[in-house]
């Protein structure tokens, strides 16, 4: 189960890349420019903060499997270390697939809606298919239900490719996909930090606290008692 965040903050990701046990990073063109600076630039640097071992998912913008596949090889060999490019699934993006698999770059399929569009991503070479839970879910559809569905039919029919469920806006969505069986999921910096916090782990924390000072004296812990 790999977890991963949704930006291209530098800040956010030098903190919670060093705090919490995230797997790689995920944007989209989207975020990238939310950050209005150079794109190349803030790509390498975040490949610079999480090292060349996590995964680093880039999204293309090209309309044409040519283009696209252009977009990739650039990509490719500029970011360098685990590296995905993110395609959407597009008649064109899926024909970019097939030849980005002969040539041994790694794929992420995008702007997933459907269980459908996964499969034929899957049978396309894709590595990752990433649903959109929150927007199928706005849309009145099951997002939790596209994963679920996916993980189904990967299963059933030996595709090594895996879920990387996406588009979270809280955290019992994110809950409710790991139920399902998601292989990893992305998520923005608030929402990562929020699967941790709970008051009454606080409480518990600070209740030990005074009961440890009231004994040692404050400052004090296990090892200058
Ligand atoms: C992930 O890879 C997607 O680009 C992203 O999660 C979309 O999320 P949003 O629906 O919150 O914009």
């Amino acid at each position: 189960m790999l977890i991963l965040l949704d930006t291209a903050n530098l800040e956010g990701i030098r903190k919670l890349n060093d705090m919490y046990p995230i797997d790689g990073i995920t944007t989209n063109p989207s975020i990238i420019v939310k950050e209005k600076t150079n794109f190349i630039d803030l790509i390498k640097e975040i490949r610079s903060i999480i090292g060349t071992d996590k995964m680093l998912h880039v999204q293309t913008l090209g309309t044409t499997a040519l283009e696209i596949v252009e977009e990739a090889e650039y990509l490719n060999e500029k970011i360098g270390g685990n590296f995905y490019v993110k395609i959407p699934v597009t008649d064109e993006g899926i024909k970019a697939m097939k030849i980005l698999k002969e040539k041994s770059i790694k794929v992420s399929a995008t702007s997933i809606i459907t269980a459908l569009q996964g499969l034929i991503a899957a049978k396309a070479g894709a590595e990752y298919v990433i649903p959109y839970v929150n927007r199928i879910d706005n849309i009145s559809g099951d997002g939790v239900g596209v994963v679920s569905e996916m993980v189904c039919i990967f299963e059933a029919y030996g595709f090594k490719t895996k879920v990387l469920a996406a588009s979270f806006k809280n955290v019992d969505q994110i809950k409710r996909a790991c139920l399902a069986g998601t292989h990893a999921i992305t998520a923005a910096q608030d929402i990562i930090t929020q699967l941790l916090q709970h008051p009454l782990t606080d409480w518990s924390v600070e209740q030990f606290t005074k009961d440890w000072e009231n004994m040692y004296g404050k400052g004090k812990r296990t090892n200058n008692i």
